[in-house]
């Protein structure tokens, strides 16, 4: 208790030592104008929200979001349990016809699935989570091993570890936990292999794909970039299926909105209507969210693999840039999210002094959130992004680059 306790004053020191010396913490963003906001007087350019596919600012998403309200009123007020305005139902189908999946979940957020159903998939068998898994992974694991779960950690990538780790677990399911594209690295996990192993360990793969849903989907001869297809998330891009397979995802980077599913088989989503506290006893997403979701759903079909492509357009100007000047970055895969990691000797508030001097808004990533050789700053691209604020953050980029301020490659 005291250790949890002594870690969490260590947190809020930080934290209030990085609120106190940058503006780009736990800042308070007083206007929008497209991808530029406004902190106080200072006007800057956007590169922190995970609006990959620019829908919060889309005009035929806000024009239905307003149609809805005016139907519907602002909030459904039931759980799940005990109603659903027929615009889940409409989600729901189309979601499962979008991902190819069996059948289609929604519930509020991603946090409150998987803390509600990796205890249920978990029982009193085995669970193996991936060591850079989502912190919300994390916790719901930590949830099914109060109630009876083993859980053990594997590095990410080793599928040798992963195996013996299956071939030890003999008692009870087994459910191997991981992100899709990750969080903080942008990169995108060879699913397939995992796949493989959890059908011959006749495990589940349980994967959070919340930044892949949207931005990269299946393979097609006439994809407008190698995202492929209609964002339909990592199983589709890889191209397998559902065998064996929990598919978690979510619109609140995508699709700008508050919602998030699971893809699964019809019996497990009907025992989760009775098993998942979220469905049975939580607030609803409110009916704007459910229409942004509607209408990001059209949208994404009339007009989303055209923005995918000017999203990867966009993501690799960035990328070649910080390639070419031999920084080193976390991302592999071409994915929107770019981590640059700053020198050992350099003070992460100072770099974010620069970057609020140059008008640029970027997520910082101290320690001990992340580990020291990887602190730096995040960018995401979206597609609302224009050339000239990509001209203007891969100036910065250089000149960063030219002071020693970032990491590079040895
Ligand atoms: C990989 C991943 N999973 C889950 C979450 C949390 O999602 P939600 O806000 O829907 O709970 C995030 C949010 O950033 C995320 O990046």
């Amino acid at each position: 208790m005291s250790t949890t306790r002594g870690r969490l004053d260590e947190r809020l020191h930080q934290f209030e030592e990085l609120r106190a010396k940058t503006h780009m913490w736990d800042a308070v963003i007083d206007e929008v104008d497209g991808r530029r906001i406004r902190v106080g007087d200072h006007w800057l350019v956007d590169w922190a929200s995970c609006n990959y596919l620019g829908f919060d600012l889309d005009a035929e998403i806000i024009e239905a979001v307003v149609t809805t309200v005016r139907e519907w009123g602002t909030h459904p007020g039931w759980s799940r349990m005990l109603g659903s305005p027929r615009l889940y139902p409409e989600i729901e189908e189309q979601l499962t016809e979008l991902l190819q999946a069996p059948d289609t979940l929604v519930l509020p957020t991603i946090s409150q699935i998987h803390l509600a159903v990796i205890p249920v998939l978990a029982g009193q068998g085995t669970v193996l989570i991936e060591r850079l898994a989502h912190k919300t992974i994390y916790d719901g694991c930590v949830h099914a091993r109060a109630l009876g779960a083993t859980l053990h950690r594997f590095h990410t990538g080793d599928l040798n570890e992963l195996e013996d780790q299956l071939r030890a677990a003999v008692n009870g399911p087994r459910m191997v936990c991981m992100d899709g594209v990750n969080s903080m690295t942008g990169d995108v996990p060879d699913l397939a292999a995992y796949i493989r192993l959890c059908r011959e360990y006749d495990a589940t793969l349980y994967v959070d794909d919340a930044h892949g849903f949207g931005v990269i989907g299946e393979r097609r001869p006439d994809e407008t970039s190698p995202y492929g297809s209609r964002g339909n998330s990592i199983v589709r891009h890889r191209g397998e299926t559902y065998d064996h397979v929990i598919l978690v995802g979510g619109f609140s980077k995508s699709y700008s909105s508050l919602l998030a599913f699971l893809a699964l088989p019809t019996p497990l989503k009907d025992l989760l209507k009775v098993a998942a506290p979220t469905y049975l006893y939580s607030g609803p997403s409110p009916n704007a969210s459910l229409a942004s979701v509607l209408a990001g759903l059209r949208v994404n079909a009339d007009r989303g693999d055209g923005l995918r492509g000017e999203l990867y357009r966009l993501t690799r100007r960035v990328l070649d840039h910080v390639r070419s000047l031999g920084v080193v970055t976390l991302n592999h895969d071409d994915t929107p999210i770019i981590e640059l990691p700053i020198a050992e000797d350099e003070s992460l508030v100072d770099v974010s002094h620069e970057l609020w001097r140059r008008e640029l808004f970027v997520t910082l990533a101290p320690y001990p959130g992340v580990p020291k050789d990887k602190v730096g700053f995040r960018i995401q691209v979206t597609a609302a992004h224009t050339d000239e604020h990509v001209d203007r953050l891969i100036d910065a980029i250089t000149d960063l680059a030219a002071a020693g301020t970032l990491r590079r490659i040895v």
